[in-house]
């Protein structure tokens, strides 16, 4: 796959107050293959909306370049980069129904009128808007909202979208739904995507490659598998994985054996991120991701207490003292008599160590 669009050392200062200067993007570098969907996901402020707006050209970079399809397009007005954006906000015009607001910007090209209703017809088709094309944005949803600002970007045919938190305006219910719909989308057209969001199970349920940001930043890029089971650093452990984590001293190393100790028993870590080493003596934090640990009812593993409890339905989460911190559990519900556990309970917990984390402090 060649690469569609490419950012090379992308900065972008911004003056602040007497003198002072952010750079809300610091030497940012990304590819996105044709056909890819590619999400930038960082918290909030790390620079995501800025990327987008320069690759737009709605802003200017202070340094870097952007290239599409291998051609230089710093100095190329936005209109003629063709890459749409689809944002939180639907921006509707409010006094036009559905089917005017598809069609505004093929009119504005000069289409002719049966292209205009082919081409408008076709997109409702793609996004589920049929039957509503004479309803007005006031009585839609949200999400139907959002598939018409989705269905007036797609009547353009542009190679690529750029998405700029879409779904957050959205309940959950319909977040879901809606990111089914985008991606159908993507797979049925073959768009390149370029998307932006700060909610990981958005990141992790629709991209084919993640690219974590932070201050303006690549902090970590790899599919969603790679990012969620093997995390680079303690941010982005937090950021993917709600991960705990809890303050450990390193015994020993062996190779790529790390031992540590809990509750006074030694445990052994394998450590297979290169981009790290430790030494004996030093204080690291070790990562436990909820799903590495399961309540047991064998009293030979570790023990912590239950701080607090609460039911989600197929789950109940636990929240649990354990060496000084606290770790956050889940318990599935599915099969006959599960215990449930209160606040003070002293319970077993067991590890599933393959799924430890070493990270600096
Ligand atoms: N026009 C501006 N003038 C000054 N500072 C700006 C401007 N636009 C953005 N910034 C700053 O640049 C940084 C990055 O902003 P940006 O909007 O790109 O963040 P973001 O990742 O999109 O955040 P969010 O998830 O909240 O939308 C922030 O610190 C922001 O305050
Ligand atoms: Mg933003």
């Amino acid at each position: 796959m060649m690469n569609y669009m490419t950012l090379a050392n992308l900065t972008k200062k911004y003056s602040r107050g007497k003198g002072d200067e952010i750079h809300a993007l610091d030497s940012f570098n990304l590819t996105v293959k044709k056909g890819e969907f590619v999400t930038i996901l960082g918290p909030s402020g790390c620079g995501k909306t800025t990327a987008l707006r320069i690759i737009a050209g709605f802003e200017e970079q202070t340094e870097g370049d952007v290239f599409l399809k291998g051609e230089n397009i710093n100095h190329v007005a936005p209109y003629k980069r063709f890459m749409p954006m689809v944002f939180q906000s639907y921006a509707l015009f409010p006094h036009m129904n559905v089917y005017e607001n598809i069609a505004y910007g093929l009119r504005a090209l000069k289409k002719s009128r049966d292209i205009i209703r082919n081409d408008v017809a076709m997109a409702c088709q793609v996004v589920n808007l049929v039957g509503l094309e004479k309803c007005y944005p006031g009585e839609l949803s949200g999400g139907q909202q959002q598939r018409v600002a989705l269905a007036r970007t797609l009547v353009l045919k542009p190679e690529m979208i750029l998405f700029d938190e879409p779904l957050s305006n959205l309940d959950v219910k319909l977040r879901i739904q809606t990111r089914t719909e985008i991606k159908r989308v993507h797979r049925m057209l073959g768009i390149t995507v370029l998307y932006v969001t700060h909610d990981q199970s958005e990141a992790l349920s629709m991209s084919d490659r993640i690219v974590i940001m932070n201050h303006g930043r690549t902090v970590q890029e790899g599919t969603p598998e790679e990012i969620y089971n093997n995390p680079i650093n303690s941010f982005v452990a937090d950021f993917i994985g709600n991960a705990n984590f809890i303050s450990a001293e390193v015994e020993e190393i062996e190779g790529k054996r790390v031992t540590i100790r809990l509750q006074n028993r030694i445990i052994v870590v394998k450590q297979e991120n290169p981009e790290l080493s430790f030494s004996e003596g030093e204080e690291v934090y070790l990562a436990i991701k909820p799903e590495a640990t399961g309540i047991s009812s064998d009293k030979a593993d570790f023990t912590g207490i239950v701080d607090t409890r609460s039911f989600q339905g197929s789950h109940t989460e636990y929240k649990i003292e354990f060496e000084g911190s606290f770790i956050n559990i889940h318990q599935s519900n599915m099969g006959k008599e599960i215990q449930t556990y209160q606040a003070g309970d002293i319970i077993n917990l067991k590890f599933d160590k393959d799924l430890f984390h070493l990270y600096k402090k």
